[in-house]
């Protein structure tokens, strides 16, 4: 297994299969790949098959555990299921992460091919609010949740980005997921590294608060120190990684783009290294080098955070360059509250 100069095992391998998408989210962050391209734009760039499956089998050696496929949209690719049965010979945990528009059809294929678990992308159940962020139509997607769960690729994960426009459909959606044993909810804290729209950010306090407030239970996740509300049997956990040092330390996955690049960090432009052509020893040694370089964004990249950074990092020496000022604190949000209360 590689460890970077952090002492961050690298154990997850997060790849995007391609750019294109059907949706197009207005906070979409699209990997860091730059801005996702319509489905039928020209796609040779995209990795192929065997490369995919070359790509995991250097990463296992090198002690990776599991794989997350991504895009873009990873189901507008047609051979997505062959991916990923070429990928669970080499490391059988593979996942995928998926807008859910087009999975109805395709949930028990991806399954007959050794997929273990999906993240869904929900934002809200409301079809207009659905479709006034992410530019598509709701039915589909909750058609392939239901259909992910008919054949087992659970637990489900909805992933639900918290920003200004959804921030007030939280009651709603913890509803929703209650409702179902093989459901999950990821509450992710909307991204500006990528994206900029600093006015998109809400204040995840009122967000904590409520949770703290309605969950049965509050668990709490030892890597991260992370929160799990429960609620009944239902878990709901709140993903905060933005200027949050401590996210970063745990951070044990590294990225590989459409294009084959290796990539260190999601919110930087600047590591990526190519990898096409490369004999098999400098794929190895890509691999070696992408880990090396590995800096945790908040704490060791970014150091004018304004919160404590772990101990390691200060004996790692947080020497990296600071890349870019603060940046303004979060909006306060009232909407949740205001919610919480109806
Ligand atoms: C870039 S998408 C790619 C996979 C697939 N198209 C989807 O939407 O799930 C991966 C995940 O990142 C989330 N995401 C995109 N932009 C984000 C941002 N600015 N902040 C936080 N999460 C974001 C999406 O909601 C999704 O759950
Ligand atoms: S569906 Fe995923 S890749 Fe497509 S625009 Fe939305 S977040 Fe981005």
């Amino acid at each position: 297994m590689l460890t970077d100069a952090w002492g961050r095992a690298v154990t997850d391998v997060r790849i995007s299969v391609t750019k294109r998408c059907n949706f197009s989210c207005v906070y979409c962050h699209d990997e860091g790949l730059g801005p996702v391209a319509r489905p039928g734009a020209p796609h040779g760039e995209e990795l192929t098959v065997a490369e995919v499956e070359r790509l995991v089998a250097v990463a296992r050696e090198f002690g990776v555990r599991s794989v997350k496929f991504t895009g873009g949209e990873p189901l507008v690719r047609d051979d997505l299921e062959e991916i990923v049965g070429r990928t669970v010979r080499q490391i059988p945990d593979v996942s995928l992460t998926t807008n859910g528009s087009l999975l109805a059809g395709r949930a028990a294929g991806l399954r007959d091919a050794g997929l273990k678990r999906v993240n869904v992308s929900i934002d809200t159940t409301e079809p207009e609010a659905f479709r006034r962020i992410r530019h598509g139509a709701i039915a589909p997607v909750l058609d392939g949740v239901r259909a992910a769960l008919r054949v087992g690729l659970t637990p489900v994960k909805l992933n639900m980005v918290v920003f200004r426009d959804t921030v007030a459909a939280i009651p709603r959606m913890v509803d929703y997921v209650a409702g179902d044993a093989g459901l999950r909810l990821q509450l992710i804290q909307f991204m500006p590294e990528l994206v900029q729209h600093e006015r998109f950010s809400v204040d995840l306090r009122d967000v904590r608060r409520w949770l703290e407030e309605h969950a049965s239970t509050v668990l709490v996740r030892e890597m991260h120190h992370r929160r799990i509300y429960l609620f009944g049997s239902t878990e709901v956990e709140l993903v905060d990684p933005v200027r949050n040092p401590e996210f970063c330390a745990n951070c044990h996955r590294i990225r590989i783009t459409h294009r084959g690049e290796l990539k260190g960090c999601l919110n930087r432009q600047d590591d990526l290294i190519p990898t096409r052509g490369l004999s098999d020893a400098r794929l190895r040694e890509a691999f070696r080098q992408v880990i090396t370089r590995r800096v945790p964004y908040y704490g060791g990249y970014i150091t004018d955070i304004g919160a404590s950074v772990p101990e390691r990092f200060v004996a790692a020496g947080a020497s990296a360059p600071k890349a870019r000022g603060a940046e303004t604190a979060a909006a306060a949000s009232g909407a949740l509250g205001a919610r919480a209360e109806e």
